[in-house]
């Protein structure tokens, strides 16, 4: 069983992720973090995020062991992923780790972008989650707020916007609902109602309805 998630930043997609995954006992992964972790190393060793053969490079070395940092989160890495992922080269580099997380058993739900188009078109369950930008810029600030970062609403918003635009235009796996998903609006539902709702499309889609 595949349950691929994909949205805009900040829709909530992970937090569904992680709590459908708990629900059946599959594994869970967050694709963000797979393109956080090459933007952060490209961040700390100063180079070009456009350096494409440096960008691939640190593709193919990546560790999984360290997609839990939590310096990977924040808001500056998360706009240099949105600039990485849009190196071709960089997606093909990172397709076959995501494909062989999906298939190993017991069950998968994966997170990102491009998991029901690209990464696991034939995924069993396929959720796009959408929410106002309004209301992701508040979560994404308060999120931040708790870390102890500071972050001006506004800014946060309009890097959403931006990400969005980035991510929706680019020429290769861009984001975008497969045909065959379920439309989620997370943008009036706390925790708990979006967890319901997500377990309600599996439920249906497994009950054949
Ligand atoms: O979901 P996130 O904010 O952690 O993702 C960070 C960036 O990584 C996002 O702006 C675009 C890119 N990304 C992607 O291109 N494909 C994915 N499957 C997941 C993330």
């Amino acid at each position: 069983m595949i349950i691929a998630i994909d949205g805009p930043a900040a829709s909530g997609k992970g937090t569904l992720g992680k709590r459908l995954a708990h629900h059946y006992g599959y594994r869970h992964l967050d694709t963000g973090v797979i393109y956080r972790a090459v933007a952060k190393a490209l961040l700390d060793a100063g180079a070009d995020l456009t350096d494409e053969a440096r960008a691939v490079a640190v593709a193919m070395e990546l560790d999984p062991e360290k997609f839990g940092n939590p310096a990977l989160k924040t808001q500056m890495v998360g706009e240099a992923a949105s600039v990485v992922s849009a190196i071709p080269r960089v997606r093909e580099a990172l397709v076959n780790f995501q494909r062989q997380f999906a298939a190993d058993p017991p069950g998968a739900v994966l997170d990102g972008r491009d998991i029901g188009t690209v990464i696991c078109p034939n995924a069993d369950v396929k959720i796009f989650v959408i929410a106002d930008p309004k209301v992701r810029a508040r979560r994404r600030t308060l999120e931040a707020r708790a870390r102890g970062e500071e972050a001006d609403e506004a800014l946060v918003l309009a890097d959403i916007l931006k990400r969005d635009e980035r991510d929706q235009n680019r020429a290769i796996a861009p984001l975008k609902a497969a045909p065959d998903a379920y439309l989620l609006d997370n943008s009036h539902l706390d925790i708990e109602g979006g967890v319901r709702a997500a377990i309600d499309i599996v439920e249906a889609v497994r009950a054949g309805r």
